[in-house]
């Protein structure tokens, strides 16, 4: 081997070490780093990975862990999250949920997206999938669902129950509470107490109402199912008319 053949070859040792650690370099997709630590601190939760208990959820996620004696490691305000207080089903909105027009028309955006195709635009369970075969789902315009809790409606939206998946992986904790905000909307847009409007509608109602036919409204239950068919019956019948 002569100086220049020498020269040569330790030329293309140096280039060979200087493509291996460029290679390094760069990055080789075998060589991850994140790879080696994947339960190290991640800057969205307070608690790092090795911590959490087994089957614990990222906040938000929305199971609801039965049997828990402290669900404290949610990080989590229950009321909020997952609509229990106490261990009870919430009676009432969280007190950090304030009920605006926005949120409302953002409730009635979220439940005409998701909830509809079932349970239909205003609640009676006639959605558009009952008319293809799904399985009709009850009103919400009944004494039963009018007397549920929040948090139950919450719960429902949040687990599924029955035939129905849940959307607790789908929709916020802010968008589900806006959606039973909306759902009581539509509950009293049906049935509310005639006391419940302003002294103004009041009047109103009562000149409109008697005035059809003698009968005094004692309350607001004209919109009722059977008000509403009745709506419909005639809908229908004006439209097979055309
Ligand atoms: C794919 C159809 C479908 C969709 C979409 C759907 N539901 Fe349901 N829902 C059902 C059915 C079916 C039931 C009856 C469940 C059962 O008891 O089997 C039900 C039941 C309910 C109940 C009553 C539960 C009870 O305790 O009796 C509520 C409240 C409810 N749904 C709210 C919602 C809301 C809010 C949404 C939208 C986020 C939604 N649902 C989306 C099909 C659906």
């Amino acid at each position: 081997m002569n100086l220049s053949q020498r020269l040569s070859r330790s030329v293309v040792l140096v280039l060979a070490l200087l493509l291996v650690a460029g290679c390094t370099e760069i990055g080789n997709m075998q060589e991850q780093d994140k790879l080696h630590k994947p339960y190290s601190e991640s800057p969205n939760f307070d608690v790092a990975a090795p911590e959490l208990e087994p089957n614990a959820v990222p906040i938000g996620a929305g199971f609801l862990q039965e049997g828990r004696e402290d669900p404290a490691f949610l990080q989590a305000d229950t009321h909020f999250y997952m609509g229990m207080v106490e261990d009870e089903l919430a009676e009432d909105f969280p007190p950090n949920f304030e009920i605006t027009e926005s949120v409302l028309a953002e409730g009635q955006r979220q439940y005409e997206g998701f909830c509809s195709p079932c349970h239909g635009y205003s609640g009676y369970g006639d959605g558009v999938l009952t008319q293809e075969g799904l399985i009709k789902p009850a009103s919400f315009h009944t004494d039963d669902l009018r007397s549920r809790p929040v948090g139950s409606l919450y719960n429902t939206i949040t687990n599924g129950q029955g035939n129905m998946f849940s959307y607790g992986g789908r929709i916020s904790p802010e968008n589900r509470w806006a959606i039973v905000a909306y759902m009581r909307a539509l509950q009293l847009s049906e049935y509310a107490e005639l006391s419940a409007l302003s002294d103004d509608m009041q009047t109103a109602f009562e000149a409109a109402t008697t005035d059809e036919d003698a009968a005094p409204a004692s309350d607001m239950d004209m919109m009722g199912t059977d008000a509403a068919s009745d709506m419909d019956d005639a809908a229908d019948a004006e439209s097979s008319d055309e």
